[in-house]
């Protein structure tokens, strides 16, 4: 669907009666249909749709801008930014005061952090993007060059590029990084040309399809992995980190003994999920001192809590043989009801067990963790150690 966020509306909403409609939409809360008619009755019905966008883009954009209330969108463009503790973090790789080239630069979510440190190009194709991009720096106080242009054929003279490819086609996510916009290949004509190049992927990007030639960073913050990056050039360290945010937290690739597979002991520890993706299981093990649950799942267990922001670690109760009617009864008799459920390499979904267990909300609030040990279904019933 198109967005009712035009050039034209993008004007008009910067204008005092602009101010006045936005102001007026954002009391109606999520009454779309009232919303309408009543604002329909002083302002063009295109206007009134615009106005009614931005105002929920912007309700929405405060997971990701603490400026959201005062900065413009398009679905997909907020959709698509980066969130602004992320951007912050990767950008302290440039040196301040370098020539970044944001390529493809949307509504400047990654531009906003760029320009709070560096000197910045921004390059992007869409019109209205780009007048995002202008207006959500002016909302920061900060500045940028920026140059409608097709990125593939900007002419770089920049210290440093930083590249984050649409990873939509007509709307829908594609996956493949040869179906990125550009794809991805288009990195080894970028490293010709300047020395220090970032690129933004997708966080459930395919093992096989990462370069060889480049650190691979896996970032979470607030629980999720939200996004690898790529560095090439003189932005690479090591071969291979995870960083969990706020923080930064982080752990990389490195060389150890063995860690040992063995059955569950009093603590049981869930990695976040950036060190997941980044198969930092046995760095993690040896920062903690723990174990592996099963050599392929990424559950960890250990004699002692040790208290990390790279996992959360749970006390464990009880370690059950998984049946449904087993675990109902056993959780009747104990007083217990699954507060949170997890699982790795198990086939229920924790909604659709929680439907099947049908227990009501009383008693003792515990953590499920539904796995395999020894290649066989299990229930680990715990509770959270510490916070
Ligand atoms: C993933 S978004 C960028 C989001 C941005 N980093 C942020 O945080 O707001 C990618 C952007 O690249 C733009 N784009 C895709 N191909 C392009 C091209 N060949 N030239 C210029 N821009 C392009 C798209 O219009 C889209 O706005």
């Amino acid at each position: 669907m198109t967005s009712p966020i035009t050039l034209d509306a993008l004007r008009f909403l910067r204008s005092p009666q602009g101010a006045e409609l936005l102001a007026e939409a954002a009391t109606f809360g999520g009454d779309e249909l009232r919303a309408n008619q009543r604002l329909r009755a002083r302002f063009p019905a295109q206007l009134c749709r615009a106005a009614l966008a931005l105002v929920q883009l912007r309700q929405a954009g405060r997971e990701k801008f603490a400026l959201a209330k005062r900065m413009y969108f398009d679905r997909e463009g907020l959709e698509m930014a980066s969130r602004e503790e992320i951007s912050a973090y990767r950008t302290a790789r440039f040196q301040p005061g370098q020539l970044v080239a944001d390529l493809g630069c949307g509504i400047g979510g990654d531009l906003l952090g760029l320009a709070a440190r560096c000197r910045v190009q921004g390059v992007e194709l869409d019109r209205v993007r780009l007048e995002m991009a202008r207006l959500n720096l002016e909302a920061a106080g900060l500045k940028a060059a920026l140059v409608q242009a097709d990125l593939c054929r900007f002419p770089l003279r920049a210290d440093g590029v930083f590249l984050d490819p649409a990873r939509r086609h007509e709307g829908q996510r594609v996956r493949r990084v040869q179906d990125y916009a550009p794809p991805l290949s288009f990195v080894q004509e970028l490293c010709r040309a300047t020395p220090a190049v970032m690129v933004k992927v997708a966080p459930c990007i395919d093992e096989a399809e990462l370069p060889g030639d480049c650190e691979v960073e896996f970032i979470s913050a607030g629980h999720q992995c939200r996004e690898a990056v790529l560095y090439f050039g003189s932005l690479a360290g090591v071969r291979r980190r995870a960083t969990v945010l706020p923080g930064p937290h982080s752990l990389f690739a490195a060389p150890g003994p063995t860690v040992p597979v063995a059955p569950p002991g009093p603590f049981v520890y869930d990695p976040d999920p950036a060190l997941v993706r980044a198969h930092l299981l046995d760095e993690l093990a040896r920062k903690l001192d723990a174990w592996k649950l099963d050599p392929q799942i990424a559950y960890l267990s250990g004699a002692a809590p040790i208290l990390s922001p790279l996992a959360r670690v749970y006390r464990l109760w009880h370690c059950l043989p998984f049946s449904l009617k087993g675990l109902r009864r056993f959780l009747l008799q104990q007083g217990l009801f699954p507060a949170e459920i997890k699982k790795r390499r198990f086939p229920i979904e924790p909604q659709e067990l929680r439907q099947l267990l049908g227990l009501p909300k009383e008693g003792q609030a515990v953590t499920l963790i539904l796995t395999r040990l020894a290649d066989r279904p299990f229930v680990l019933i715990c509770a959270p150690a510490g916070k």
